[in-house]
């Protein structure tokens, strides 16, 4: 490890494509911190070896990405509530004592990508929540926190978005069915949390899902709208928008927890955006 420099690494497989260095170098240069982060690419059955190492030799944090936020977990000597109840961690941090914590910035980045930069009131609201796998799980209790009239989570596999619905049951008002049984019903919020956008594919939720006031929200985001967003606008919704503030805000968050300070994420957002027009970067982070 070089210097005094404090070492930071986004961990996944395949990571190429990660835009997190390019988030955290803007937002160390803002807030005037010294700190190095890098593309860290391991397979799964490196992953824990990997990470181990990288700290053994002093760095400070990673942001893990996919495949392994559910491995993640296992490194952590202490999870935050936020990261237990989403199953997976997104971003380990190295104590004094060696240990590490392992948290989760996803549903707070979504969270304030919705209320704060983007306006929406979720609160008395219907949600209607596409997709059942880890993305989905992640945001499921801080949606629940801001109290809207009810959430319904849908999958194309309906018994993993009933599954999904029964582990926080305990928490608000939550239902899990799959697509067909969503006919005849619209929503006021509207966010899609499957892996089908990364393949330019839809998910066949019914049209009546979607009225002009709904508003409509990929977690994804590429050059561009995704195929949901465009689908959601072509369907008549005036308000849909891809995940570039999701993103930059689960960066914010795990940046906050390195090191104590929540860097501003506007203009953040207005690079990261103008970078990917030129460079044709997508995925999810
Ligand atoms: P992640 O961790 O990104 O959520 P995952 O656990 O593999 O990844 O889950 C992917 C999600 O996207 C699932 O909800 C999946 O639906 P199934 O459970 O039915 O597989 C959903 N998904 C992926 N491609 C899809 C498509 N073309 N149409 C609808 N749903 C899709």
């Amino acid at each position: 490890m070089e210097g005094r420099v404090d070492q930071y690494a986004v961990v996944g497989h395949p990571v190429a494509h990660s835009l997190s260095p390019f988030i955290h170098s803007l937002f160390a240069r803002q807030t005037g911190q010294a700190v190095s982060y890098r593309l860290m690419d391991a397979p799964p059955e490196q992953f824990i070896e990997r990470v181990s190492e990288f700290f053994a030799a002093g760095g400070r944090g990673v942001n893990i990405t996919l495949p392994h936020k559910t491995r993640a977990m296992t490194l952590a000597s202490e999870l935050t509530e936020r990261a237990r109840l989403a199953g997976a961690v997104n971003t380990l941090a190295a104590r004094r004592d060696g240990t590490l914590l392992g948290d989760n910035t996803d549903g707070a980045g979504l969270v304030q990508d919705l209320t704060v930069n983007l306006g929406v009131r979720v609160r008395e609201r219907s949600v209607l929540l596409i997709g059942a796998g880890g993305a989905a799980r992640g945001v499921i209790a801080p949606l629940i926190a801001l109290a809207p009239r009810r959430i319904v989570i849908t999958n194309r596999t309906a018994e993993r978005a009933v599954a999904l619905a029964a582990v926080f049951a305990g928490l608000g008002a939550l239902e899990g069915c799959g697509f067909a049984e969503l006919a005849g019903q619209a929503f006021d919020i509207i966010i899609n949390a499957t892996s089908a956008s990364l393949t330019g594919e839809l998910p066949a939720v019914p049209a009546t899902a979607f009225a002009a006031d709904t508003f409509c929200y990929d977690m994804a985001y590429g050059r561009g709208d995704t195929a949901f967003v465009r689908w959601a606008r072509e369907l008549g919704c005036r308000r849909a928008v891809p995940g570039w503030g999701m993103l930059v805000e689960q960066a914010a968050e795990s940046f906050r927890l390195w090191r104590g300070v929540r860097p501003l994420t506007a203009p953040v957002l207005a690079a990261l955006t103008g970078r990917n027009a030129e460079l044709g970067a997508g995925g999810a982070d």
